[in-house]
């Protein structure tokens, strides 16, 4: 996801490249082919995989990703074993108490923390769950994660070696026209590439908010500050309702959280219109909406952060913001309208100087019939003053043919894509995660279970699937180890959908790391169902052209006992598991 971690790798794989003969090389990895040939690899290059499930990790909660979540923690030695079929991987623990995983979110942030803002524990406050992403550091020093609960709005940092955590936030609570609730979610937390900041996507806040980190010379860090008058709001008429807080008290391990709140909102941006004059979200009464559609409905998905400290702020209802991160506050330098970039996109990835974001299908119901694979690409370093509306455009990668008009879509003219989410009889696309491997950037269709690459200079496009063993034969060759390690207690699910969302390359470019989702999608219902949940292993081929799904460390949950509702164009499943991994990362060691 992180555009600089693969930035890092691709330096990280290039690396390799030049040893020439790695093999021969004392302590370097084995030759890529060699390691192609038997999907196995001589396991120097160390490293974890972390799966973030956003199911309920306590029992007796009635809604689904409502409180708690695990984290899905294997080291590459043991994801090595399972390669060689010598037995599963086992999960690591994150508490001094628990000999292994998975870890509780609950365990790793203990109850008895106490806000700043009302005194009270963590036991007593409302939405700590729904662990929709944990996303690693420049460093892969430390992890930030991200509780998507409308009404909670935590975001928790990790430290990767200990598993310890060290700080614990909750963002603000703002109003809008017309509303006198305070609203406020984490949606997605990304750093910036010199990890000296934490950029947050508070999603029903409408803003994207500011943790600044110090660190010592070895990258440790000392301080975490969240910062008020960093903030940029993107809604209409905002006001803060419930001021952001910062958690104190002893972790797991006895050792106590640090970080603390400052600035004043006064400083902040939480004006209606942009540098060019118009409305940051359209119909603020103050100013003409933007051009090429504006921006309909700014509730921030992904703070898609680059090299030259930008971040690329996705829209539910489609346009784009682009914020330059190291001002305060921070201060527009892009804007797009919704019919340049379309909505709901949240993967992003940069390679060299391209920034590329995708868009997919919306998250709540709206989404149900919309079909939607879309791929922009920007020049990361036109942005070193604030540009005109529209300026420069991004290069259009890729857009389906069959998209429907959603999202700022005017061409096609197809209203609605009513093929549900089935595999095998969904024709409904939705792009979503994106990683880098090689000269090529990945992009996963979450209903079609295939990833799509696109080679970074000519945009070559190639199709791979998860579905069958070679990658190449969808539903009609040898199925993939999804099928083997699909939840098998209600024969009405289809087996064999591994229902792709965010992933990770790891650091030797070997393998793509990719959250599986599970059979109770707890976002995105309509597009999310997914068979085998966990975290799918596949191989890389073709020096990053292609893929093919090796196997799925498996991820399970019989703690949640909530009763699914509906599952538009899915399953109404009626088993016991509901892990539901949404996202996955690969932290080098
Ligand atoms: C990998 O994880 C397993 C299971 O928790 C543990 O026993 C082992 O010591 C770990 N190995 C490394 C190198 O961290
Ligand atoms: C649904 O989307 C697919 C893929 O883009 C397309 O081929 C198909 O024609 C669409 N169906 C309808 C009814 O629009």
């Amino acid at each position: 996801m992180p555009s600089w971690s693969h930035l890092l790798s691709s330096i990280a794989i290039s690396y390799l490249f030049l040893q020439g003969s790695a093999s021969s090389v004392k302590g370097k990895p084995s030759t890529k082919g060699a390691a192609k040939k038997s999907g196995k690899r001589d396991g120097t290059v160390k490293y974890e995989v972390w799966g973030s499930d956003q199911s309920n990790s306590v029992p007796g909660i009635t809604s689904p990703g409502t409180k708690g979540g695990f984290v899905w923690i294997w080291n590459s030695t043991q994801v090595d074993t399972q390669i060689d079929g010598d037995g599963d991987a086992v999960p690591m623990t994150c508490t001094p108490t628990q000999a292994n995983g998975p870890c509780n979110i609950l365990d790793v942030f203990p109850q008895g923390l106490v806000d700043s803002a009302t005194g009270l524990t963590l036991a007593e406050l409302p939405g700590f769950g729904r662990l929709h992403s944990i996303i690693q550091d420049p460093f892969g020093k430390y992890t930030a994660a991200s509780l998507f609960v409308p009404g909670g709005g935590y975001v928790g940092i990790i430290d990767t070696n200990t598993k310890q955590a060290i700080g614990l936030f909750r963002v603000t609570g703002f109003t809008f026209e017309g509303q006198t609730t305070s609203a406020r979610s984490v949606h997605m937390c990304i750093w910036s590439a010199d990890g000296k900041a934490l950029l947050v996507s508070n999603l029903n806040g409408k803003a994207i908010e500011r943790i600044d980190i110090t660190r010592n010379n070895q990258n440790v860090i000392t301080d975490l500050q969240f910062n008020k008058a960093a903030t940029m709001g993107l809604g209409r008429n905002m006001a803060v309702a419930e001021e952001a807080s910062v958690f104190s008290g002893p972790n797991a391990f006895g050792v106590n959280l640090i970080g603390s709140v400052v600035g004043s909102y006064e400083d902040a941006d939480l004006g209606d219109v942009t540098p060019n004059g118009v409305c940051k979200e359209n119909g603020c009464g103050t100013a003409p909406d933007g051009e090429a559609g504006g921006r309909p409905n700014n509730l921030p998905i992904c703070p898609i952060t680059s090299s030259n400290g930008l971040v690329y702020s996705t829209l539910a209802g489609g346009g784009l913001i682009i914020l330059d991160s190291s001002t305060t506050p921070m201060a527009i330098v892009g804007e797009y309208g919704n019919r340049v970039v379309y909505g709901a996109g949240c993967g992003g990835v940069q390679k060299n100087n391209q920034v590329f974001l995708n868009a997919g299908v919306a998250a709540s119901g709206a989404g149900a019939t919309q079909s939607m694979f879309a791929v922009v690409s920007f020049d990361d370093t036109q942005y070193t003053v604030s540009r005109p509306q529209n300026t420069p455009m991004p290069v259009r990668v890729f857009q389906d043919a069959g998209n429907t008009m959603t999202g700022g879509n005017i061409e096609g003219g197809i209203v609605a894509n009513e093929s549900g989410q089935l595999p095998g009889l969904t024709t409904r696309r939705d792009s979503h995660g994106m990683t880098v491997a090689g000269d090529y950037i990945h992009a996963v269709d979450r209903i079609q279970n295939v990833i799509e690459s696109f080679h970074v200079d000519t945009y070559e496009r190639t199709t791979y699937d998860l579905e069958s063993l070679t990658g190449t034969n969808g539903r009609t060759g040898a199925a993939s180890k999804c099928f083997q390690r699909s939840v098998l207690d209600d024969a009405d699910l289809i087996l064999n959908d591994p229902a792709p969302d965010l992933l990770e390359t790891s650091p030797d470019g070997e393998y793509l790391m990719v959250a599986f989702r599970g059979p109770v999608p707890v976002s995105v219902e309509h597009g999310g169902q997914g068979s085998c949940p966990g975290v799918g292993i596949v191989q890389v081929l073709e020096d990053g052209k292609s893929g093919k799904l090796l196997d799925v460390l498996r991820s399970t949950n019989t703690v949640d006992t909530h009763v699914p509702g509906d599952i538009p164009g899915g399953i109404a499943y009626k088993g016991a598991e509901r892990s539901d991994i949404h996202g996955a990362i690969v932290v080098a060691k």
